[in-house]
């Protein structure tokens, strides 16, 4: 068991990262916002069994938040979140930035993505991608691994990412890995620390409704519009849950579709009391449709 270094300053990062590449280490990184679970743990996993030495970050990062958004009773872990790294195995560098680290006085530059950061988080929380994009370019140039890791739970934060690195030539690998759950099928979240007992149970309809998108998929519904309509019914049948968007997309463009013609993700945020949860799920035709179509 390795017991994990934490710096917090990018001079001592930048350090340790380019002793790692001098020994011939391929290094990754997993970005996160502390209030670890066992979703972060799979991406620092999934780095430690193809990286010699893993930098996770923890950092709040407030330029993602809104005004009357969360970030002031976001929670901070620290001591239980290196507890939690303890228990991975593999050798990793926690990064723990203070704001001025980030952020020093005068900072005057923002990354912003085009299309695929605009509709669903983009519309419900404007700047929120701007903050992200930035955050998230400064600690891959602050830190210089070879590749990162994001979860599939923030399928758009993805896909903004991805088309970031892409524009810009940033030179890192970008991997997704899937969403983990809770037993129940709730996404894990470090949001999920806010539901009570009852808003626990009623977050579940989330990964219902995408359950029941899927379920359509499998019965042969094509028609986007129908099968969005009752995911919605499902979500409200809860007094409580508030839906902010539900969305069928193109998994590359973000396009939404009207028809399910191939694979499709579906998508959707809900508040549940003063809660706000997101999730996704891919949507695949059954395989003897994809023969059917592939043949005619
Ligand atoms: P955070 O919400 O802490 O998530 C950090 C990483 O963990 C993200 O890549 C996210 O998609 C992944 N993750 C969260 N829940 C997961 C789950 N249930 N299964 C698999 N992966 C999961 O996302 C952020 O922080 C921030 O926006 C960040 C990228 C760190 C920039 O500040």
């Amino acid at each position: 068991m390795h017991r994990p270094t934490v710096v917090s300053t990018v001079s001592e990062l930048r350090q340790a990262v380019a002793a790692a590449h001098a020994a011939g280490k391929r290094v990754g990184l997993v970005p996160t916002m502390g209030a670890l679970h066992e979703g972060h743990l799979s991406l620092v996993r999934a780095s430690q069994a193809q990286c010699a030495l893993t930098v996770v970050t923890i950092y709040v990062n407030p330029s993602q938040f809104g005004p009357g958004e969360d970030y002031d009773r976001y929670p901070r872990t620290l001591q239980a979140d290196l507890d939690a790294l303890d228990t991975c195995g593999g050798e990793s560098l926690v990064f723990v930035p203070r704001n001025e680290e980030v952020y020093p006085p005068g900072y005057a530059t923002w990354v912003e993505v085009g299309e695929v950061a605009e509709p669903w988080e983009g519309q419900c929380r404007p700047g929120h991608f701007r903050g992200v994009a930035t955050i998230v370019l400064k600690l891959f140039n602050m830190a210089g691994a070879d590749v990162a890791y994001f979860g599939q739970k923030d399928y758009q934060q993805v896909q903004v990412i991805r088309r970031m690195v892409e524009d810009l030539n940033v030179p890192i690998e970008v991997r997704i890995c899937p969403t983990v759950r809770e037993p129940d099928g709730l996404a894990m979240s470090s949001r999920n620390a806010y539901l009570g007992p009852e808003s626990r149970r009623q977050a579940l309809l989330l990964w219902n409704s995408l359950c029941l998108a899927d379920e359509l998929v499998r019965q042969g519904c094509r028609d986007a519009s129908i099968i969005r309509e009752k995911m919605r019914e499902r979500i409200e049948s809860v007094p409580d849950a508030r839906i902010d968007y539900i969305a069928l997309a193109d998994p590359d463009t973000l396009r939404p579709v009207d028809q399910i013609s191939g694979r499709t993700l579906a998508a959707l945020a809900v508040r549940i009391g003063n809660t706000r949860l997101i999730d996704n799920r891919l949507l695949e035709l059954p395989e003897k449709n994809v023969a059917r179509k592939t043949q005619t």
